[in-house]
């Protein structure tokens, strides 16, 4: 069997290497500039698996002292959509919540709902503050009203791969975010 390279089933590149990058370096100096001079605990929350990448590229450029950890959620639906109810499959156990600020990691908001209902969760459970950053942000699919603090690019509504981002748990390893051919969602 031929080996095949993921890169065929892309149909356009969005966001490219570079600009990732430039976004990671934007990104990675407003947190330094926001976080410095505090005096808790900066923990960055990245949520699986989407945000791997991204998070990684970002925790190298950050210079404030960090440390990380991860929460697994899933939304109910499959494929292209993601769905309504949010259910937490890996949990966030931290005995200094009340010394800690959080910053959430995400790889895109799309309806909102993850994102909404993990900053009420982390404050319920006594997080000293809880910020967002995400790479990309949909807002024309937003169910509820949701803002990110730092937000790489917004992008049209389109399912998007890549850094990170799946289709069908594929495409996480591309270095760049891209659309899918159409012909790929048929087989
Ligand atoms: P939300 O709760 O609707 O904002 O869902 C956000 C989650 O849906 C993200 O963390 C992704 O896992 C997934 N998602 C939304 N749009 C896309 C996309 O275009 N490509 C891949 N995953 C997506
Ligand atoms: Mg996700």
């Amino acid at each position: 069997m031929a080996i095949k390279n993921i890169k065929d089933d892309i149909e356009k590149i969005l966001i490219g290497e570079e600009r990732i990058e430039e976004i990671v370096g934007r990104i990675s100096a407003q947190i330094d500039e926001y976080y410095k001079d505090r005096g808790s605990r900066l923990l960055l929350l990245g949520i699986l698996k989407g945000s791997v990448v991204f998070m990684g590229d970002l925790m190298k450029k950050i210079t404030v002292p960090v440390e990380i950890d991860f929460m697994k959620v899933s939304t109910y639906g499959s494929g292209t959509t993601s769905g309504g109810s949010i259910n937490i499959l890996l949990d966030l156990y931290r005995k200094d919540l009340p010394n800690t600020d959080i910053l959430i990691v995400e790889d895109i908001i799309d309806s909102g709902k993850t994102l909404s209902y993990l900053v009420e969760y982390l404050k319920l459970k006594g997080a000293k503050s809880v910020r967002t950053c995400t790479l990309l942000d949909k807002p024309e699919r937003r169910e509820v009203d949701f803002e990110a603090d730092w937000v790489g690019a917004v992008i049209p509504n389109e399912f998007v791969v890549g850094y990170g981002l799946d289709y069908d748990e594929k495409y996480r390893a591309l270095p760049f975010v891209g659309v899918l051919k159409p012909e790929v969602y048929n087989i």
